[in-house]
């Protein structure tokens, strides 16, 4: 279990330049971001997160080597269906053989990072990560996935193995944080996941 960690995170200057100047205070330039381990009955939570996101390029994988093509695309708002079977499927492995860890500000859960350990000998899977759309670009998935690192470190792996959306900003994140694309992808995940950017880092 980690402990509680609150985190004051820079809010992008220009959310700040957005809001109309009214009165002696005009906007806060730091927001609290408490992040702790999720309890089974707060993985629901998830479902406040809006994981829209449009994009201009996708990324392919040819062993290590990532080519990106021209293409624009569109992530819609997951339903309650959908939401549902991320929950259930977590419900699976939370807490007995993985966490999940949790960015609140307040009570809203604005981002979510999930670890399920020892899918191979040393080797543990970060296998979800959502940062609310209005949240992004502050660091959250940073801290969750140094949280993630961390519990994983102190579990024993040696290897953090990462099935990455093939967009620039999930992939562009994961390099921010030092995996790379892997040569050896697990094959139950590249099957489940073939489009995917498959990821490890090194512990
Ligand atoms: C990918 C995602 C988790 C990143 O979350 P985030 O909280 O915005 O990430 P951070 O603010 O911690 O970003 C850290 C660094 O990652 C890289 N990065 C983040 N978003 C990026 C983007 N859109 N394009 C390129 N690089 C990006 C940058 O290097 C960034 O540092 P900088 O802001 O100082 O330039 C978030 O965009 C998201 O939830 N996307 C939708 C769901 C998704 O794709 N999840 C990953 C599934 S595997």
């Amino acid at each position: 279990m980690v402990d509680r960690v609150i985190l004051a995170l820079l809010l992008q200057p220009d959310a700040c330049a957005a809001r109309p100047a009214r009165g002696p205070v005009t906007c806060h330039r730091t927001a609290m971001i408490e992040l702790r381990a999720l309890a089974p009955d707060e993985l629901r939570l998830a479902a406040e997160i809006d994981v829209t996101e449009d994009g201009t390029v996708v990324l392919e994988q040819r062993g290590t080597t990532l080519r990106s093509r021209q293409e624009e695309w569109h992530r819609p708002p997951r339903d309650a269906a959908a939401w549902r079977e991320f929950e259930a499927r977590w419900r699976g492995f939370v807490p007995a053989s993985g966490v999940a860890l949790g960015a609140f500000e307040g009570t809203r859960l604005v981002g979510i990072a999930t670890l399920r350990r020892a899918i191979r000998p040393g080797l543990d899977q970060l296998e979800a990560l959502f940062v609310d759309r209005a949240h992004r670009r502050r660091g959250v998935a940073t801290a969750l996935v140094a949280g993630i690192e961390a519990l994983a470190r102190s579990g024993g792996a040696r290897l953090l193995y990462v099935s990455a959306t093939p967009s620039q900003s999930a992939v562009g994140f994961y390099e921010s944080r030092g995996f790379a694309s892997t040569i050896e992808p697990i094959p139950e995940l590249l099957e489940h996941e073939p489009d995917d950017i498959h990821m490890t880092l090194a512990l």
